[in-house]
């Protein structure tokens, strides 16, 4: 590739044109992005690579994330399936549950969503919904939450016993962040649709937030299934390590060993976390 030809795809990306006519002009900035948008390009043609191995030897992988509201878990998911093949994967973000399904077992509209064999699934949200956001909000018992808590290490087995390879992320945003993306999604037309009941509430209730956070990593941070946390406060950062993580974990061929960094923090060294 050439850097012409580098810097003519960006210039047809939104980002760039609006740090370019900013007022306030930063080539600090500006660089940062175009190195941002570099990696990325080069980090999603690995990701090709890694969904023609695994649909061509029929393998199934579940990744799933997690995190507050306005944590970038959508943008990130955006930025994986840029480039693949809309046949091959899908991003499953589940609505609030059906009178119908309220009464099955609380895993089985997930089960219906696991990749059949050549297939990724990718969860904006999930199961997890019942360890922390329906707690929190009052959209379960504490009976069904405790059920839940005692079977979703053992689900989590069966799953990668039948073969998946399973990938769960946090994404960690702090307070002052979260409260700053709610006002710029309450302030754009073409996100303020985004801003729920549930996200209204977030703020207020961040602390009881934090205790079934914790609680969550404690109980479900299992050898089989631990949880990869994400520090997400910058996005492109967080994007792009999200990425990384993915390329390192599953063992697809031929892998460009030199493209990805050594992996970093586990649930033991974030912050709040027991
Ligand atoms: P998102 O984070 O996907 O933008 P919301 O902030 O609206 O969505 O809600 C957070 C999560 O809580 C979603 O997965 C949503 O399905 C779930 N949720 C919202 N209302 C209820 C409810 N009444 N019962 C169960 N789950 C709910
Ligand atoms: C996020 O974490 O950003 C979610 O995917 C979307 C949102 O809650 O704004």
């Amino acid at each position: 590739m050439s850097l012409a030809s580098d810097i003519e795809k960006l210039n047809s990306k939104t980002g760039l044109r609006q740090l370019v006519n900013n007022e306030t002009f930063s080539i600090g900035k500006t660089l940062r992005y175009v190195n941002y948008e570099l990696r990325l390009e080069a980090l999603q043609e690995e990701l090709i690579k890694l969904q023609n191995w695994v649909t061509t030897n029929k393998k199934k992988v579940v990744i799933i994330f997690e995190g507050r509201d306005a944590a970038g878990k959508g943008g990130a998911i955006r930025r994986i399936t840029e480039h693949i093949n809309p046949r091959e994967f899908r991003v499953v973000a589940l609505p609030r549950p059906t009178e119908e399904e309220i009464g099955q077992w609380y895993f089985q509209r997930y089960v219906n969503q696991l990749p059949k064999a050549g297939e990724i699934v990718l969860f904006d949200r999930s199961w997890y919904n019942r360890a922390v956001v329906e707690p929190v909000n009052g959209f379960c018992t504490e009976e069904e939450y405790e059920i839940f808590m005692g079977q979703v290490n053992a689900f989590e087995k069966m799953i990668v016993e039948s073969g998946v390879i399973f990938i769960k992320f946090y994404f960690s945003i702090s307070k002052e962040e979260q409260a700053k993306r709610f006002e710029e999604i309450k302030k754009d037309p073409l996100k303020k649709w985004k801003f729920s009941d549930v996200d209204a509430k977030a703020q207020e209730l961040w602390d009881v937030y934090t205790d079934y956070k914790k609680r969550m990593f404690k109980r479900t941070n299992t050898k089989t299934c631990p949880w990869i946390i994400i520090k997400a406060n910058k996005k492109g950062k967080a994007r792009l390590e999200v990425i990384e993580r993915i390329l390192d974990i599953i063992p697809y061929e031929p892998k460009n060993e030199a493209l990805i960094k050594p992996v970093v923090p586990k649930v033991e060294e974030v912050e709040n976390v027991d």
